[in-house]
């Protein structure tokens, strides 16, 4: 046997030892990523999807069965049922034909439960698409660890929403999240803990729409967890997909984007979507969330291409372009823990050191206007990073297209009433920390230049 041959068979031998190495890592790896995906505890209802005429009730139970919601306009009376499609341990049933902006009370169960209604469980449908309703929205943003800061700025929001409540109504309407809503790896465990039961007061009241965040995308739990529209049930377009989509509250259209894993491309699956939806809309309000924010100069920085792997690049040079056209008001995104708001701004698609004095539309620091009453094209979006609601980190805090920067606990609280939209980030002891607006319909606003 020549030297070389027995060479050769020495390098075949390790690299089969390489190979099957990696085959096993890879193995390990997906069983671990699988079992952190899997939770068999209870999970107490909360609500999805919602819109004027339907809500979807989910819940997970110890024991597996076919789960069965009852419902009615009084919590005596819960006369209207609707059953899972199948036996199981997590529950998700669809109430339908429901009236629009109706207080429902619910009760979930099984075939051999009581059913006994409690005042607590209740929820109300959406307004009709359109209806000119006062709307109220809290955004969380990367709110999903437990910490002294998580229970003292949900604390201080219901506070605050309770004090300025809105007469014969819920304090607010829906929740909203910018994104990783379960630390540190999105395992279901730590969904439940971190997230369910710290806001399941306010979770079986009102509709959450979460944001996929890097965090999250950690494990396989998110996608279970949540449902999400694929086929316009709540309103805009259909996507297809339950990576982003478009649903409608009242005057209010909101955009849901996936900064995360979906192609992020000019011409990709989501933006030639974002092109279709946003050119349909009719509605006078446009707010999109995602997780990655375009301008922030945090614990992230979005002039790094390294940083979160250029999404934050990505985001800005190929998605903000479609949403100005289409005159969105308000983009809210997380990622960054801190608090960043910028002024009233368009056509700022570079790094910090490209912005010019007429991509910011105005200078004032609090309140813009815009012309048209509905969405007018590139006549400037406020970009708010809210990536605060459980702890603060530290960054320069310097991005000048900010008006706004703080290195401070809290969440936002959005009323849209009529013409005027006010945004309020709320700190953890309480106080309004930043205050915004946005008034539409106003003649002598100014309007961006970009692509004209
Ligand atoms: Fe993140």
């Amino acid at each position: 046997m020549s030297f070389y041959y027995k060479l050769f068979r020495w390098i075949a031998y390790l690299l089969g030892l390489l190979l099957l190495l990696v085959v096993l890592y890879g193995m390990g790896r997906l069983l671990h990523v699988a079992q952190g995906s899997i939770y068999h505890g209870e999970r107490a209802p909360y609500l999805q999807m919602a819109s004027a005429t339907a809500m979807t009730i989910r819940w997970q139970s110890p024991t597996r069965y076919r789960g069965i919601v009852r419902y009615g306009v009084s919590p005596d009376k819960l006369d209207g049922q609707f059953i899972d499609a199948e036996s199981g341990a997590s529950h998700e049933v669809r109430l339908t034909n429901l009236k629009p902006a109706t207080r429902y009370y619910y009760a979930v169960g099984s075939e051999a439960d009581e059913f006994e209604a409690h005042e607590d469980n209740w929820f109300v449908t959406s307004p009709q698409t359109g209806a000119e309703q006062s709307s109220r929205f809290w955004i969380l943003g990367d709110p999903g660890v437990v910490t002294p800061g998580q229970t003292k700025v949900r604390n201080a929001a219901l506070a605050w929403m309770r004090t300025n409540n809105r007469s014969n109504r819920p304090d607010l309407d829906a929740l909203l999240t910018t994104g990783d809503n379960a630390y540190s790896s999105g395992k279901n465990e730590q969904f439940q803990k971190q997230f369910f039961e710290p806001y399941q007061a306010v979770l079986q009241n009102f509709p959450v729409w979460p944001i996929y965040g890097n965090h999250d995308a950690r494990r396989w739990s998110f996608h279970e967890i949540f449902s999400f529209p694929t086929q316009a049930e709540s309103g805009g377009i259909a996507s297809g997909t339950e990576y982003y989509f478009s649903f409608d509250y009242g005057p209010v259209h909101f955009v849901i984007l996936d900064s995360e894993v979906s192609n992020r491309q000019a011409e990709g699956g989501m933006a030639n979507w974002l092109r279709k939806d946003l050119k349909a809309n009719q509605l006078p309000w446009v707010i999109s969330l995602f997780h990655h924010p375009p301008y922030t100069k945090g614990s992230h920085n979005s002039d790094s291409t390294y940083d979160s792997r250029g999404r934050m690049f990505d985001m800005r040079e190929n998605i903000l372009p479609i949403l100005e056209q289409s005159g969105v008001d308000l983009v809210l995104t997380g990622h960054s823990h801190m608090y960043e708001r910028s002024y009233l701004a368009d056509c700022h698609y570079g790094t910090s050191d490209t912005l010019k004095p007429e991509m910011i539309l105005s200078r004032d620091k609090q309140h813009y206007q815009k012309r048209s009453v509905a969405s007018g094209s590139h006549e400037g979006t406020v970009y708010a990073v809210v990536g605060s609601s459980a702890r603060a980190a530290h960054g320069p805090m310097n991005h000048p297209i900010m008006a706004s920067s703080m290195m401070e606990i809290g969440s936002l609280v959005v009323d849209v009433n009529g013409s005027r939209l006010d945004g309020r980030f709320i700190g953890g002891e309480g106080m309004v920390l930043d205050h915004f607006s946005i008034t539409k319909g106003v003649e002598s606003a100014t309007v961006g230049t970009c692509d004209r």
